[in-house]
């Protein structure tokens, strides 16, 4: 996710674009960057680091500078952050200078094309094609080369153009990616989102699936698809700043995990090749090694340990040689039996908590294979990986993980499936299936969703209760941990989670009047026995919250409250049931007035030991 902006009017650009690009940092910060067209041709700069490093190479701004401009702030998804991977990405004519948000899926394919036509590259990124080929198509006429260059790109694009032959205008296109015209008095703008451009209107309209717009400082005229002219009302944004940031949520934590099925789905799809065949882009471990691997470690901290432990499970039962899940912390002194037959797979969605960057090296100082499942592109533990599977979450700003966690789990899926496949224990036919019920996560996942309500019911109910315990068996069981790990970071209520055939030995006599207990229940060879632990804490005068499958009859007689996860697949329940636990915590914290987005003591990626 990155964030785009442009102005046409007639005050200076560049201050505007600045301040416009840091209200979207939330949505990428790695890299930033200002073009701007005037009599002289079209200027550019950018480069690797914040706005604020962006602003120290802009430059005093000479009174009556450019009135025209785009700017860009970067989240990397392909190439790492850098200076020449900084966008916005001016074609090597210095005719077209493009600003871009979302994924261009077929772009190896269009350097191939543009490369046979004499063009050269500079750069690692999908979005300098789109500056090149537009190029190509441009004879004079821009709209016709948008248009001509769109025809050839796949995937999601939201776009902020400029020609040097058109220094009064600005064009913009989008495709899948977000993309708001700001209407001013004798000035206009384009935005990813509201935040950028809060300050100078109100006036807002969101530009249509595959929409151009051309705007310059008298107006805006929008083109459709099949290149008719069309009117947009505009809305009026009554929100504040603050707000407009979390796109309307009250915090960064309940947005991002609205997210989750848009995350997950960006997360999914490019590795998967026409709908059955998982495609990992895997660079220094080959099939062959794959196929020589006898054991499995997952190393992590936090939810990213959480992951693990639920992984642990399917790919014990998938690849049937040891998996284990481990404490990076732990690890790294625990003179680990690991060798070049062990595949480490290192999780971590900041890429820089230290523990698990020494868990890494470990590993790796022992001869171990390791692949790492990373959120931040470049970062050190996936420069320091053999091989590294990104999350397509974009940046999770909430210190408590959310929708990470989520992209995480499904992506351990793919990689589960990828070595049963090769290794012969899954078919090509069963891959398919799996994946096409991995592909119903985002709209089960929206279901859910759509009715927090009965979450937000159960927390109000419970929200002053001082201690929770989770229990569950099984996967149950490694998803209780991060329900209560949820829990604990952001509403500081004392929570544990508990194997459930092992609170009678001993943590039992916690359990008394009142004692809130949440049950997870969707492990169906071991519901019998949740049943059972269910009685056991009631009949000490616990109030129990059950987790359930669409179709269980059992528990609801037994549990105080049910919460139904929908039907799906066995690769879905983690997923969906995650949902509800993560709403509950953020109710109960919410209720409580807790700094949901920054709890005390927590940061986001801790890089001590
Ligand atoms: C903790 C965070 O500090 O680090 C957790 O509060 C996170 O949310 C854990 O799961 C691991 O961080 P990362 O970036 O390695 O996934």
């Amino acid at each position: 996710m990155c964030g785009i902006v442009g102005y046409v009017g007639s005050k200076n650009a560049t201050p505007i674009l600045l301040d416009a690009l840091e209200k979207l940092e939330y949505r990428g910060y790695d890299s930033a960057g200002i073009a701007l067209v005037s009599s002289n041709g079209i200027e550019v700069k950018k480069t690797r680091g914040r706005i604020s490093t962006l602003r120290s190479i802009t430059g005093e701004v000479e009174a009556g500078g450019c009135t025209v401009g785009i700017g860009h702030t970067r989240w990397a998804t392909h190439g790492e952050p850098s200076d020449v991977n900084s966008h916005p990405h001016l074609s090597r004519s210095e005719r077209v200078a493009v600003v871009h948000n979302g994924i261009i899926e077929n772009y190896i394919e269009l350097r191939e094309f543009l490369a046979e036509h004499g063009y050269v590259f500079s750069t690692e990124t999908d979005s300098e094609v789109v500056s090149e080929l537009i190029d190509y198509y441009y004879n004079g006429d821009p709209i016709e080369a948008v248009r001509k260059a769109e025809m050839q790109l796949k995937g999601s694009y939201a776009l902020g153009i400029l020609f040097k032959d058109y220094t009064d205008q600005i064009i913009a296109l989008r495709k899948d990616g977000p993309l708001i015209i700001g209407v001013g008095e004798g000035e206009n703008f384009i935005a990813s989102d509201i935040p950028a451009i809060l300050k100078h209107t109100r006036s807002i309209f969101r530009l249509g699936e595959r929409e151009l717009a051309i705007l310059t400082k008298d107006g805006v005229t929008v083109i459709d698809k099949y290149g008719e002219r069309i009117e947009h009302e505009c809305e009026h944004i009554d929100w504040d700043v603050d707000a407009a940031e979390k796109g309307g949520y009250a915090h960064f934590m309940i947005k991002e995990i609205m997210e989750q099925p848009e995350v997950i789905a960006k997360t999914i799809n490019p590795r998967i090749i026409n709908d059955k065949r998982i495609d990992l882009g895997l660079k220094r471990i080959t099939d062959d090694d794959l196929r020589g691997i006898k054991a499995i470690k997952i190393v992590a901290c936090g939810s990213a340990y959480h992951v693990g432990v639920v992984a642990k499970y399917f790919m014990k039962k998938t690849l049937g040689i040891p998996v284990e899940a481990e404490l990076a912390s732990e690890f790294r002194y625990d003179d680990p039996i690991v060798d070049e037959h062990t595949l480490v797979i290192i999780i971590s969605q900041s890429g820089e908590t230290l523990d698990t960057l020494y868990g890494l090296r470990e590993a790796r100082s022992r001869g171990a294979r390791v692949i790492s499942i990373v959120n931040v592109v470049a970062s050190s533990i996936a420069n320091e990986s053999e091989d590294v599977l990104y999350t397509w979450a974009g940046p999770e700003i909430a210190v408590a993980t959310t929708k990470a966690y989520s992209t995480q789990l499904v992506l351990m899926n793919l990689l589960n499936w990828h070595i049963a496949n090769v290794k012969g224990l899954m078919r090509d036919d069963e891959v398919a299936r799996a994946i096409t019920q991995l592909r119903e996560i985002p709209e089960q996942m929206n279901g859910m969703l759509s009715d927090h309500e009965q979450m937000q019911y159960l927390a109000s109910l419970f929200f002053n209760c001082h201690s929770v315990f989770f229990i569950g068996r099984n996967i149950d069981y490694a998803l209780s941990l991060e329900a209560s790990l949820k829990l604990k970071e952001i509403s500081y209520v004392h929570s544990e989670a508990y194997a459930a055939g092992e609170l009678k030995h001993g943590t039992i006599s916690l359990i008394e009047d009142g004692t809130l207990v949440i049950a997870l229940c969707t492990y169906r060879p071991l519901l019998e026995k949740m049943v059972s632990n269910i009685k056991e804490v009631k009949a000490r005068g616990a109030k129990v919250i059950a987790i359930i499958n669409h179709d269980d009859t059992q528990t609801e007689g037994v549990a105080d409250h049910v919460v139904r996860i929908p039907e799906c697949s066995e690769y879905a329940i983690p997923s969906l049931t995650i949902v509800p636990l993560q709403l509950f915590a953020y109710y109960i914290a919410s209720h409580k007035g807790c700094d949901i987005d920054k709890p005390r003591n927590l940061a986001k990626s801790v890089t001590v030991e």
